[in-house]
């Protein structure tokens, strides 16, 4: 790809993302109906930062980006640590545990037993929390040891962070670390309640509990609150008469703070190795996810001696548990279709116990986790938690494949309603786009009469769940079919409030063609884009009748939206239904086509190079496009025209080279006008 396309194509893709990142901040902040998951606005706007970085001259001045004073767009306030917060070396074993102790004596010069304090190793967030006359001030994530984000906001929702010191803690600045977790329970509670809502399960508390501080839309409070925050370390501000790491812990509890409660003095390696085991133990009956244990030196002049190098100290080790695995049988995978319609592979497994749980299936994520591990009915697989509560498969014992195995591929149609699925190009995920299949039914319908779509009033969740589960309304054009008496026989709906749903139905028949894309739950096209194509085509006819490469011309569809629209309108059962709602009564005011010039520049392909004088390249894409003409970025022999202004690139030599017609921009405003 030339350089000059891939720019035409980053500042297409720049002015679709801030579109529609825009139009989702607004949404949730203003209108309190995000139509995105938190995960799927990080996603857009990691790739607009990221082509921001890669161009920035065409950084748009209303990029989210760009925004100060209101709340972040995404990501928090970076932070610099003070003192940086590094990481552990690890010993696998107990071997490597005393070598480690070995190395500590060379290093001290001391022959006899040194005395080490063991804490368990808490399987969460490092967190920063600083303090000024005892208030907490701020409080930062790890990030990358030097820099983290600060997430005070969220921070202060968790019981365990305490919100001002006691007496006994000093005024000056004091800096406290510590790990922030998601207890087991709270997070089983958790993926239960995402399970059946319809989004993905956490992998392990450690995930759950980094997600849960980095919030930024729409912050579950609940889940904030059930964190918990075990102290640790005191970075900046400890009084000068604590010498050793035992006495730090204590003075944390004096102070406020929650501190492991399985914290050991061992007077020497073997008393370490005793403490390891007894941890161990107990693992699988803690409430919180431990993956090993911490093992630091006592004495902080012993800490000092030792000193630390740039990733760790040399005063202590983290030593971690093996990873409880065991091996199974695949008997067979299932298909799950989520509430977005997204196809998820499930391998069903011979129960078997590991760490504690048993364990009969496992998430096989998607289609490329499947094939890169290449996980087949049958298969004998080793299974692990290591600090997962969820299941994973690690990998296929191959020695042990029965013959007649099979790769495993994802079926080609949803398992729920048999329609074709689709997956999109830069997508690992595969997706039912039928509207009306009943995994997503509720979900659509929902979305359907939110406000920023049909804007039906008394059709909220519950609602929609009813007239779903009586079978009133099996697919989306249903619902303009309802009538009182058949909402009348609903349980707990009376007279009144079945004719106002009747006739909040009836006005939402009365909208925009925008409106009513928006509603169709397709993805990717929010209001940003459901707009384009209102303005671009005026009707829902020409939109169905559009291929996918005239929509991808369109200023502000990239090729993602392009495709998924074009998979979406391609369904029959999508057109159907389009149809039927039309003839229902659904109607919006029509426009003739953004085409003010008709159709004289139609099937006519243009590549522009060079500067021009008397527009911007912008702007002569859009009149070439408003009268019907295409505009790419690399010449062809399909090429019709290419305009060459000042300064041409390699593309007017292309253009001499096919023998394709070259204009000026005098030739060009000639045609245009
Ligand atoms: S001490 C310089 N103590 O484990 C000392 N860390 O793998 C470093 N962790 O980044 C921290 N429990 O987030 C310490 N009892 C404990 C810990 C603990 C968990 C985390 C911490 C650290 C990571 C290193």
């Amino acid at each position: 790809m030339s350089s000059s396309r891939s720019r035409e194509k980053a500042a297409a893709r720049i002015a679709a993302l801030v579109t529609e990142l825009n139009l989702h901040l607004r949404l949730y902040h203003v209108e309190d109906q995000p139509q995105i998951s938190d995960a799927e606005y990080d996603d857009l706007y990691r790739e607009l930062v990221d082509l921001e970085n890669a161009f920035p001259e065409l950084k748009q001045p209303d990029s989210p980006s760009e925004r100060v004073g209101a709340p972040p767009a995404t990501g928090f306030t970076q932070v610099a640590h003070r003192v940086p917060m590094l990481s552990l070396d690890n010993a696998m074993g107990s071997d490597e545990m005393r070598a480690f102790d070995e190395r500590v004596r060379r290093v001290l010069e001391i022959e006899g037993d040194v005395p080490y304090l063991g804490e368990p190793k808490l399987d969460g967030a490092g967190i920063e929390l600083v303090y000024e006359k005892r208030r907490l001030v701020v409080g930062v994530t790890r990030g990358d040891g030097r820099v983290g984000e600060d997430v005070t906001s969220n921070l202060r929702f968790c019981q365990t962070v305490p919100l001002a010191l006691n007496d006994s803690a000093p005024t000056s600045r004091l800096s406290v670390r510590g790990e922030v977790t998601l207890p087991v329970a709270a997070f089983e509670r958790l993926n239960r309640n995402r399970l059946e809502a319809g989004s993905e399960p956490f992998a392990n508390p450690r995930n759950a509990a980094a997600g849960s501080l980095r919030q930024l839309h729409d912050i579950d409070t609940d889940r904030l609150r059930a964190l918990d925050f075990r102290a640790y370390a005191v970075a900046e501000g400890l009084p000068g008469n604590v010498v050793r790491q035992s006495e730090i812990l204590e003075c944390l509890t004096a102070w406020g703070f929650s501190v492991s409660p399985d914290v050991e003095l061992c007077p020497n390696a073997e008393a370490v190795v005793a403490y390891h085991e007894k941890i161990l133990a107990s693992r699988n009956t803690q409430p919180i996810e431990i993956d090993g244990t911490v093992i630091k030196l006592d004495r902080l002049d012993q800490q000092r001696e030792l000193g630390t190098l740039s990733r760790a100290p040399r005063w202590a080790i983290a030593f971690k548990f093996p990873p409880q695995q065991e091996t199974t049988v695949v008997e067979s995978i299932e298909v799950q279709v989520g509430r977005t319609g997204a196809l998820t592979p499930v391998a069903k497994l011979s129960p078997v116990h590991v760490g504690g749980v048993t364990v009969s299936s496992a998430s096989l994520h998607n289609q490329d986790e499947i094939e890169r591990k290449d996980v087949r009915v049958k298969d004998t697989v080793v299974v692990q938690r290591a600090g997962d509560v969820i299941p994973q498969i690690v990998k296929v014992v191959i020695e042990k494949r029965p013959k007649g195995t099979r790769r495993y591929r994802l079926p080609s149609h949803c398992p729920v309603c048999g329609d074709a699925a689709v997956r999109l190009e830069d997508e690992v995920v595969t997706r039912c786009p039928n509207i009306d299949c009943p995994a997503q039914l509720v979900n659509n319908l929902r979305h359907f009469a939110s406000r920023g779509a049909l804007d039906v009033e008394g059709l909220g969740e519950k609602m929609v769940a009813q007239l779903v589960e009586s079978g009133l309304v099996a697919r989306m054009s249903d619902l303009f079919r309802l009538d009182a008496d058949m909402l009348g026989k609903l349980e707990r709906m009376g007279e009144k409030s079945a004719s106002n749903l009747v006739a909040s139905i009836a006005r939402a028949r009365d909208t925009t063609l925008s409106r009513f894309l928006i509603a169709l739950s397709i993805r990717h096209v929010g209001e940003g884009v459901a707009e384009l194509l209102a303005g671009q085509f005026g009707d829902i006819a020409p939109i169905l009748a559009a291929t996918q490469e005239e929509l991808e011309a369109i200023d502000g569809v990239g090729p993602t939206i392009a495709e998924s629209l074009a998979a979406f309108f391609a369904d029959e059962r999508n057109r159907q239904e389009i149809a039927q709602m039309q003839q229902l009564g659904v109607h919006w005011p029509t426009a003739e086509p953004a085409a003010p010039g008709g159709d004289a520049l139609k099937g006519k392909t243009f590549v522009l190079t060079g500067g021009l004088a008397t527009m911007t390249r912008d702007e002569a894409k859009r009149l070439i496009q408003q009268q019907g003409g295409k505009v790419t970025g690399s010449v062809s022999k399909k090429t019709s025209y290419v305009v060459v202004g000042t300064d041409p690139g390699s593309k007017a030599k292309k253009a001499e080279e096919l023998e394709i017609e070259i204009l000026d921009e005098e030739g060009l405003v000639k045609l245009l006008s």
